[in-house]
């Protein structure tokens, strides 16, 4: 096992009803900014649920951020976080809510551009402190201290500053029962492959993690078919809901190998071609595994015997079985796992590639060995 240091301040406050207790976790006299995005809450009863909490705070509001939060926006956001001098920020949303509201928490406090923060790795100067309400179980961002901004075509992410962790993460799941089915079918995809991008790698004797990381994806194949066909099933939703937060909370991370070209790699779709975020992930893995068959192959033969029960033929035959598993597994929550499903065709692969190096020159990989070359390949194989 790597050397690894764990630390995860994020108070999580979960089950029916948790977000009347507001007022036990924001300081009282606070003024508050109550950032949201393009009005859901507003639709399924969430902002009400907060104004009645909160009815005794000076509330400022900031709707409008969108799904994959541009820079523009959220410097607006900035601005008048500035000009009304709030002291806490409660964000009301998907992960692109959460990611953006980081974000703000930041910016208010640096006197650079604060988009240097994500281009140059500027370091943080202060953060404003900022909790969550999730309605949408897939990044994590609720527990953990990273975001990801948008501006045009860049997509480019930042953290691991522990001043990023939102104080609390309340986590309702029957806030999630208003999420359209194309929503929750990327919700799972993006926790299963958060997991598969810290446990498909390399073989250095981790067994909590391994059987932490397995747990969590046995529970997603377990309960994705009632989340998706049960509109209402509060048992499943509380269970894809916690299985999405530790998935990317840092628990089954620490002391692993770590992956991630799957999350690079889609993230430039989402940049060039408006793609969401869990689906890029169902295009590139599938085949990015076949590329990296020989790499990950003792891994990929015990993902396939502990999480699909795969154990006969040759091991060739066990991995592909495996693979194939996965892809159907996206399918089944409604993900296509092809560029074509996008009308992305193979014109587009070059400038994909370029976008991806010019934001991440290295090589990707636990490796550090999937090239330009082979980035394209994955993606063409992918078509
Ligand atoms: O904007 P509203 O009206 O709220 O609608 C949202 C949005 O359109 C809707 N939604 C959310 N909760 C709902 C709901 N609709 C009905 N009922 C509810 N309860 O869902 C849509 C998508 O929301 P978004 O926040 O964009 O989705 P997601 O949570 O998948 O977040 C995606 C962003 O997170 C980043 C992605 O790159 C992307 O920018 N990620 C952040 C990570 C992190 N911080 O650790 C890791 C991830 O890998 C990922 O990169
Ligand atoms: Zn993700």
């Amino acid at each position: 096992m790597n050397n690894f240091e764990y630390y995860n301040p994020v108070k999580a406050v979960f089950g029916k009803g948790q977000i009347s207790k507001l007022p036990d976790l924001i300081p009282s006299n606070s003024k508050v900014l109550l950032t949201f995005g393009g009005g859901s809450i507003k639709k399924n009863g969430v902002y009400d649920q907060v104004m009645t909490a909160l009815k005794d705070y000076t509330i400022i509001e900031f709707g409008g951020i969108e799904p994959n939060p541009q820079y523009d926006t959220l410097m607006k956001a900035t601005d008048l976080a500035k000009t009304e001098n709030v002291d806490y920020i409660l964000a009301v949303g998907g992960g692109s809510v959460v990611d953006g509201s980081k974000f703000i928490s930041a910016a208010i406090h640096h006197d650079d551009d604060p988009w240097k923060i994500l281009t140059e790795r500027q370091v943080i100067k202060d953060t404003t402190p900022m909790g969550c309400i999730l309605t949408l179980p897939a990044t994590g961002s609720e527990m953990n201290s990273f975001s990801v901004v948008s501006r045009g075509k860049d997509k480019l992410g930042f953290g691991g500053d522990p001043r990023l962790y939102a104080k609390f993460a309340i986590l309702d799941p029957e806030v999630t029962y208003s999420l359209p089915k194309h929503y929750l079918g990327n919700g799972i995809t993006d926790a299963f492959v958060h997991v598969i991008e810290q446990y498909l790698t390399k073989n250095i004797n981790t067994p909590i993690q391994d059987r932490f990381a397995e747990g969590i994806l046995l529970t997603l194949i377990e309960e994705a078919p009632k989340v998706m066909s049960e509109d209402k099933n509060y048992e499943a939703r509380a269970n894809f809901m916690w299985a999405a937060t530790q998935a990317l909370s840092g628990l089954i991370g620490s002391g692993v190998v770590h992956d991630w070209a799957t999350h690079m790699i889609g993230h430039e779709i989402t940049a060039n071609h408006g793609v969401d975020h869990g689906r890029t992930l169902a295009i590139v893995l599938p085949s990015l595994l076949r590329m990296q068959k020989i790499d990950k192959k003792e891994r990929l033969l015990q993902y396939a015997d502990r999480v699909w029960n795969i154990n006969s033929g040759s091991e060739d035959e066990i991995i592909e079985a495996a693979i194939v598993k996965t892809e159907t597994f996206f399918q089944s929550v409604g993900v296509p796992t092809t560029l074509s499903a996008y009308d992305i065709g193979e014109s587009a692969i070059d400038n994909i590639v370029t976008s991806l190096r010019t934001h991440i020159p290295a090589d990707l990989g636990e490796n550090g060995n999937i090239t330009a070359d082979k980035v394209k390949q994955i993606l063409t194989n992918a078509l």
